[in-house]
């Protein structure tokens, strides 16, 4: 059974830039050994708030904690120790575009010092494996298909064994196959490796398959907190237009601002 404390605990954590305020005092728990789904608008705060989690954003008010360990305010060099247990799958998968498949997953144990040349050989062996694309090492990321790009950042988030691993829009841009392909790797990590996973995404069928719990966030609070089978309970307008995919008075308000003005006749796009 997983521990009972947070892994990950929030507490009144704000944000803004500017005039814009992306955060408000925010407090959230990640459960151990559970998928927390966050969901949400492009543009509402989630990726903030995960570079919050992983201490690459600091907050304006409030405190980050990592076990009982608080870990906002931490510099670069304290964070190290903490980070080693995080694994974080960046939005459009950040796979360094000169270095091969191996040098990528290869990076963050030679960042972390883990074991010789040939242990991390083996460990990119593995990892690979895991994703189904042992073979593929000497490949540089110009050479493989989005699905493919986003495995090899997979294995690399994995590479070091983490607690816990962040996903940020894993599935955004792959093909509905391919995306799956993404939900299944990410429930079977998470059966292999027993680990936390925090996953941000827009994807609705993604966030029901993986999640264990689904938390939407929306103008700099969280307004549900739930499971996917609770989803379909949920009364709230701003919630069920979100799921269903649904633009809403606000969103169409957008558009009415914009004529869309026909061509002369005669004319056409060059
Ligand atoms: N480093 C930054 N400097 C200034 N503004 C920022 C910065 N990072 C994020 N923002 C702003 O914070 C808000 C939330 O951004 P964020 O990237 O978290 O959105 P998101 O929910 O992840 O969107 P998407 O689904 O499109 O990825 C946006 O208005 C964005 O412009
Ligand atoms: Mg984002």
């Amino acid at each position: 059974m997983a521990n009972s404390q947070p892994i990950i605990r929030l507490s009144g954590v704000s944000k803004s830039f500017g005039q814009t305020e992306v955060l408000r005092e925010v407090d959230l728990e990640i459960t151990a050994g559970h998928t927390t789904v966050i969901i949400g608008p492009s543009g509402c705060g989630k990726s903030v708030l995960l570079k919050h989690m992983v201490g690459l954003l600091q907050p304006d008010a409030g405190d980050v904690f990592f076990r009982q360990r608080k870990i906002s305010g931490l510099s670069e060099r304290r964070m190290v120790p903490f980070r080693r247990r995080m694994g974080f799958l960046f939005q459009g998968g950040a796979l360094f575009d000169s270095m091969t498949v191996e040098e990528n997953i290869r990076f963050p144990l030679r960042e972390h010092s883990f074991g010789t040349d040939s242990m991390q050989k083996q460990r990119c062996r593995e990892v690979l494996a895991m994703v189904g694309l042992d073979g593929l090492q000497e490949r540089f990321p110009a050479g493989l298909s989005g699905g493919q790009k986003k495995r090899v950042a997979l294995a690399r988030a994995i590479a070091l064994h983490p607690q816990v691993i962040f996903y940020d829009e894993p599935t955004t841009g792959l093909d509905p196959i391919r995306a799956d392909l993404i939900n299944e790797l990410i429930l079977r990590l998470q059966k292999m490796l027993n680990n936390t996973a925090v996953v941000v995404t827009h994807d609705m069928a993604s966030a029901r398959k993986v999640g264990n719990r689904i938390l939407m966030l929306h103008e700099g609070k969280f307004i549900i907190d739930t499971t996917p089978d609770g989803l379909d309970r949920v009364s709230n307008e701003v919630v069920s237009s979100f799921i269903a995919g649904r633009a809403g008075p606000e969103e169409l308000a957008e558009l009415a601002n914009h004529r869309i003005t026909p061509l002369p006749k005669g004319e056409t796009h060059s």
